[in-house]
């Protein structure tokens, strides 16, 4: 795991590895790798930390290589667990699970084989070369027939020194055919140049790489033919614009995030084919994990408030194995900044194979996700660094307010949402008022615990802003609908516990309050994000901010703002870096 690279070729591997590891590092930055091959003889280095511990492997001079950036499953994120795993002739990485390797590995100690790290990866390298005569295509077919659970996996043999061997299952795995040489990634932004001839591996294909072509075989072993890919170069090279952090600069981008999304829809080339799917559409699923399953909650209140169509929010992790009950005429959206994240991809494909009409909501245009797709909706909020997510969550609000509205006038029920048009001038007030809540950092701090509250889309906002703290600030914290709160988690609430309540919705204030009330009288900091700036005045509250109002159905695509703002400042009042939390990866490719 987590995201690997590979290149054969004229030219010197070491530099292009490095380049093409640090674009994967959304998939994993706790270790890091590279091998090439020089003189019959590999040369390795690899280090706990992110890529940029490789850089004096930019000497290394052979001209076929693999690397690999980390996010730790089996084994803690040290030297020895670093990909790539060498064992006799063989140099190989690897980004999935495998499952069966607890029986794999007494094989090999049968065999009296010893081990240097707690990889599942490392017995992969053991039966490769024990099953290698000559042959790493062979040795690799035979290897994977092996192993249980996903792999993209990319080998060298120091017997064959100008080839790499490749296979993958339910691991995304794409080559580059260049002018100067044969290249691989897990994405295809991570290698992708002028000129070059980019190919997706199918599930369960093998390749073979030198430094003028690549060829693919399907699991039988017979060779087949592949169609290039069709994509476009990235533009955008990210740079924090005199940001100290990526993720302060993404948020300042969220006005124009919106903006650009809100065309999407209108400009979509296949609207009149969706908007026939729409039209009858019964059911909904929607899939995703993280702050996208957040987006989702979001969307549900939209399009069953606006179209009447019953919707099902699921985390992808479960529904992929629970058997959903998906009927004739039921739309899946599976939502993925990434568009890579493993569970989501496995939920997508489950939903295709079970009839319905997959819909993806994506901000990465050529990921796997886009690929799977009967229908892919981009959000154009541009590329994200930063591992928690923002601007690309409001985004995927913006669109999915969009879609409501689309199934909305799909089921003839009149056209709405103009005050949607507002949003991008909104945001940008919305973010200058997020200013103030800096002030409210220091009663944050040390707290052992914060509690997000609201309902209806509140709740869902509270959701998504425990998980922005959760995630860079290492605060323990709960989004909760209000009114649930006595039901038991009411007693952690002790004098000086940060709570902060959301209100946007007139219909709800003061059922909401009822729950600031009862924390109140128990020794709660009660913080305020509203839009009814008449509740800022309630002496329960000891500090608030006020956002534009734009009704309850649409808020947190605003109430959000704030929020992120907050675990922003808590996180580096911390000392934390926001832009790289620990334990996390801005894209999670194992299950
Ligand atoms: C990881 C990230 C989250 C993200 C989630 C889903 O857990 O740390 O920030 O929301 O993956 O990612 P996706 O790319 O599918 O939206």
């Amino acid at each position: 795991m987590c995201g690997i690279v590979g290149y054969v070729g004229r030219r010197q591997a070491a530099p292009i590895l490095l380049e093409g590891l640090k674009k994967l590092e959304y998939r994993g930055y706790d270790s890091a790798g590279i091998a090439v091959i020089e003189k019959h003889s590999f040369e390795v280095m690899k280090r706990a930390g992110s890529v940029e511990g490789l850089s004096a492997a930019k000497n290394f001079l052979g001209r076929t290589g693999i690397g690999h950036t980390r996010w730790a499953t089996h084994g803690t994120p040290t030297e020895e667990n670093a990909h790539p795993h060498i064992y006799g002739r063989i140099a190989l990485v690897h980004n999935g699970i495998i499952e069966n390797m607890k029986p794999l590995k007494e094989e090999c100690l049968k065999r009296g084989e010893s081990f240097t790290s707690e990889t599942d990866t490392e017995i992969v390298a053991h039966l490769l070369d024990g099953y290698y005569e000559g042959d790493l295509l062979a040795a690799l077919q035979k290897t994977a027939a092996r192993l249980v659970g996903s792999f993209a996996l990319a080998a060298l043999s120091l017997e064959e020194p100008g080839k790499i061997a490749l296979a993958r299952r339910a691991s995304p795995l794409v080559v580059g055919r260049g002018e100067d040489g044969t290249y691989l990634a897990s994405d295809i932004p991570a290698i992708a140049a002028e000129g070059m001839e980019i190919y997706a591996l199918g599930e369960n294909e093998f390749a073979l790489l030198d430094g003028k072509s690549a060829h693919f075989y399907a699991e039988d072993g017979r060779e087949i033919e592949k169609k290039p890919l069709e994509y476009s170069l990235e533009e955008d090279v990210p740079e924090k614009k005199g940001f100290r952090h990526f993720m302060r600069k993404e948020m300042s981008e969220i006005p124009l995030s919106i903006a650009n999304t809100q065309q999407i829809i209108q400009s979509y080339p296949k609207i009149f084919e969706l908007r026939e799917v729409l039209c009858h559409a019964e059911y909904i699923h929607i899939v995703a994990c993280g702050t996208a399953y957040h987006s989702g909650l979001c969307a549900k209140i939209a399009i069953e408030a606006r179209a009447r169509i019953p919707v099902e929010v699921a985390v992808a992790s479960e529904y992929r194995y629970r058997d959903p009950v998906i009927q004739r005429n039921t739309v899946v959206i599976a939502v993925s900044q990434s568009g890579e994240t493993a569970d989501t991809l496995a939920a997508a494909e489950l939903a295709k194979r079970s009839g319905a009409t997959l819909l993806a909501v994506t901000n990465v245009r050529y990921s796997s996700l886009a690929r799977l797709a009967d229908f892919v909706l981009f959000t154009a909020a541009g590329r994200e660094i930063a591992v928690a997510a923002t601007k690309s969550f409001n985004a995927q609000l913006v669109l999915l307010y969009a879609l409501a509205e689309e199934l909305a006038s799909a089921k003839g029920r009149g056209a709405c949402g103009a005050e949607l048009l507002s949003l991008p001038l909104l945001a940008k007030d919305a973010l200058a008022a997020s200013e103030e809540v800096r002030a409210w950092t220091p009663h944050f701090l040390g707290a052992k615990s914060v509690f997000f509250l609201g309902r209806g889309a509140d709740h869902c906002a509270a959701l998504e802003g425990s998980l922005k703290l959760k995630e860079i600030s290492y605060l323990p914290s709960e989004g909760y609908p209000a009114g649930e709160l006595k039901h038991g988690t009411l007693a952690l609430i002790e004098k000086g516990t940060p709570v902060v309540a959301i209100l946007t919705s007139s219909r709800l204030a003061e059922k909401t309050m009822n729950a600031v009330h009862e924390t109140y009288a128990r020794g709660a900091k009660v913080f305020l994000v509203t839009s009814l700036p008449e509740y800022r005045k309630r002496g329960e509250i000891l500090s608030s901010v006020l956002i534009p109002d734009i009704g309850e159905t649409y808020s947190p695509v605003l109430s959000v703002i704030p929020l992120q703002a907050l675990a922003y400042y808590v996180a580096v009042a911390r000392g934390n870096d926001p832009d790289k939390p620990r334990n996390l990866a801005k894209s999670v490719t194992v299950e």
